[in-house]
Formats: structure tokens, sequence, C-alpha cells
């Protein structure tokens, strides 16, 4: 079986951007894939974390992905901080990576143009998410749109220490989301939806509850067309159409020709009830998984038993193939 890697980062709760492009396509593979999913503790202190609040966060997202219906008996569920073998990996790494390509990267660009002072963590974010990739041999990446760059990334890597080294790591592709592999702010649809935006209306968050779910959807800008289209001229209603299809499974010609005459008010409520109506299992799971810390450590410390033993093979071969004498 090939092998099908993700991971979250637990810095604050997920969006429904996190959720359609990413989380709500990790059940299903989990059928015909060896899969890991991570939660990539170590990529989140590239932004200053409140430890109590990044410890709290951990435990979420592994919540969450249990409430999404994640199985630890058929995929390996683990915390990144707990397999070493992610941080050596990165160093080797970052010596076959030329920092002119990270420079390159947009979120890179993005991030930096932000913030005053450009910590080197934020410069090689991609390389420990390729050496994520790469230590299990993965030949899969389920990632929303904003991920292609460091997935290529990753390919580049992986290209390059191969033909150096010869073969050693499989090159992984990147697995997007027919709909919604980049979901728009509800408040700006130019922009992609993201928990670090200061508007929370501008996100749903998995965890927000029903009343104000329905509430951010119906504050929702739209245009002044009047007439419900998917089209690029009208970005904020193609991204509710977008929302709409990935929760009910409707194509997006079928809401158009559902919706085109009744009106955004009328989509709108529709789409609330859908939304809330997708979201409620998994809030409910949630509350009973996030409570049970004892089933919650059994299942990250079996993770990080499965996957380390994956990981620390490929590193035993990166580093006999490099000539590191073995001990
Ligand atoms: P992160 O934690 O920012 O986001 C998690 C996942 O959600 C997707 N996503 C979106 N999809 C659609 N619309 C949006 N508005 C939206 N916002 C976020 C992201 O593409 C991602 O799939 N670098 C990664 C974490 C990571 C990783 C890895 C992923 C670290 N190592 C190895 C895959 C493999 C990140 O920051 O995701």
């Amino acid at each position: 079986k090939k092998v099908v890697y993700s991971g979250i980062q637990p810095s604050g709760l997920l969006t429904l951007g996190n959720y359609i492009g990413a989380l709500s396509n990790f059940r299903e593979l989990q059928e015909e894939y060896n899969c890991l999913y991570c939660i990539v503790d170590m990529h989140a202190i590239t932004v200053a974390q409140e430890p109590k609040d990044l410890r709290k966060n951990t435990l979420d997202i592994l919540s969450l992905y249990l409430a999404a219906g994640l199985d630890p008996e058929k995929s390996i569920i683990y915390i990144q901080s707990h397999v070493p073998a992610h941080a050596e990996l990165a160093w080797i790494l970052n010596t076959i990576t030329s920092v002119g390509q990270l420079q390159r990267m947009t979120q890179f660009k993005d991030k930096s143009k932000r913030s005053k002072e450009v910590l080197a963590g934020i410069l090689n974010y991609p390389v420990l998410m390729a050496a994520d990739i790469l230590l299990y041999q993965s030949s899969f990446v389920p990632v929303g749109e904003d991920q292609r760059q460091h997935i290529e990334l990753t390919r580049d890597i992986a290209q390059r220490f191969n033909s150096r080294y010869s073969e050693t790591f499989v090159i992984p592709e990147i697995l997007v989301s027919k709909v919604g592999a980049k979901i728009m702010s509800l408040q700006d649809p130019t922009i992609k939806m993201s928990k670090s935006d200061p508007d929370k209306n501008s996100y749903i968050l998995i965890l927000d509850s029903e009343d104000e779910t329905r509430k951010k959807i119906k504050r929702a800008v739209t245009d002044s067309i009047g007439e419900i289209n998917y089209s690029d001229d009208q970005l904020a209603i193609k991204n509710l159409i977008d929302i709409y299809t990935a929760f009910s499974g409707k194509t997006s010609e079928e809401v158009v020709d559902y919706y085109k005459d009744l009106g955004y008010g009328v989509f709108k409520e529709d789409l609330g009830e859908v939304v809330v109506e997708g979201l409620r299992p998994i809030r409910e799971r949630f509350k009973e998984i996030r409570s049970d810390g004892e089933y919650l450590e059994k299942v990250y410390r079996e993770g990080a038993e499965k996957a380390s033993y994956l990981a620390n093979k490929t590193l035993r071969k990166v580093y006999r193939k490099m000539g590191f004498i073995a001990k």
C-alpha cells in the first residue's frame, strides 16, 4: 500500500478552510492507503506560542482528528515532537537546500513581511515539512492549495538527495480536493480564510457554536449583482457555493440551478443549515473525546511508537548513505 501523509498545525482551532481543504479528506484515504496524520507542534512554534495554549491546542487538534473519523487502528496519528527523527532529517535536508529557494516561498514572503524580525525558523519551515513527508516514503500529501509550493520544494529536495546519494526517497505528490482546496475569507473573497485574520467574522471555526456559524454566514459579504452564479466575477458567492458543495455533495451547477432565482438571503439561510448539519457530528464527538485524557494519551503514545519505527528506518538509511558511522 502507498503512503499518505499530512499534518496540521496546533496554532488555534481549525477553520472551515482547514476542514474542507484538508481534514475532511483524511478519513476516506484511510481505507485505501497507509496513512499518517501528524500534529505538527514543531511547525507551530515558528510563531511565538503561549506554552499552555500550545498544550491545549495540540490535544484539541488530536481530538478533532478523532472526531472527524480518523481511526488509530487504521492510521498512525501522532505528535511531531514525539518523533525526534523529524528534526534530525530536517537538519540534513537543510544542508542541501538553497536559501534563495526558501526565500522565494510565498508563505515565507507573506509571513516575513508582517514581522519586524525575521526568524530562521520561518525560513526553514518548509524544510521541516519536507522532512515530515520524506521520512515516511509518502506518495501522496492531501493539503490545501496554499501548500502546493511547499510540496514542490519537497520534491526538489528529495530529487536532489536521490541524485547525490542514490535512490532513497519516494517523490511525493500533492493531493488537492476538487472543491474547496482554497476556501476564502467570508469578509474578503480575495484572501484565504485563515485563523490569523483579526476579523472573527471572516472565518468559521469547526468548534464555533451553531449560532455563531449561522450568524457568520449571514454576515458574509456578497455583491450587488443579486443573482447566484458560479463565476470569477462573483468571488464571494463562488466561495459560498464551494462551501455548500463541499458539505452537500451537490455540484456547483445544481446549487446554482436551485438558488438562481431565490436570492442571496435564502441561499445563505440554507447554507447555514447545511454547514451546521455537516459539522454537528464532529462537534458532538469532539466533546466526548476531548474529555477522555487517558484515551488521548494512549492514542498519541501508540502513534509515536509506530511513527518512530518507520522514521528511524529512513533516517538510518540516510545517515549510512551520507557516510555517518553507525553506532
Ligand atoms: P496549516 O496548519 O496551516 O493548515 C492545515 C491544512 O489546511 C489547509 N488550509 C486550507 N485549505 C483550504 N482553504 C483554506 N482557506 C485553508 N487554510 C488552510 C492547508 O493547506 C493544510 O492542508 N505546513 C502545513 C502543515 C504541515 C504539513 C506537513 C502538511 C507541516 N508538515 C506535512 C502536510 C504534510 C500547514 O501550515 O498547514
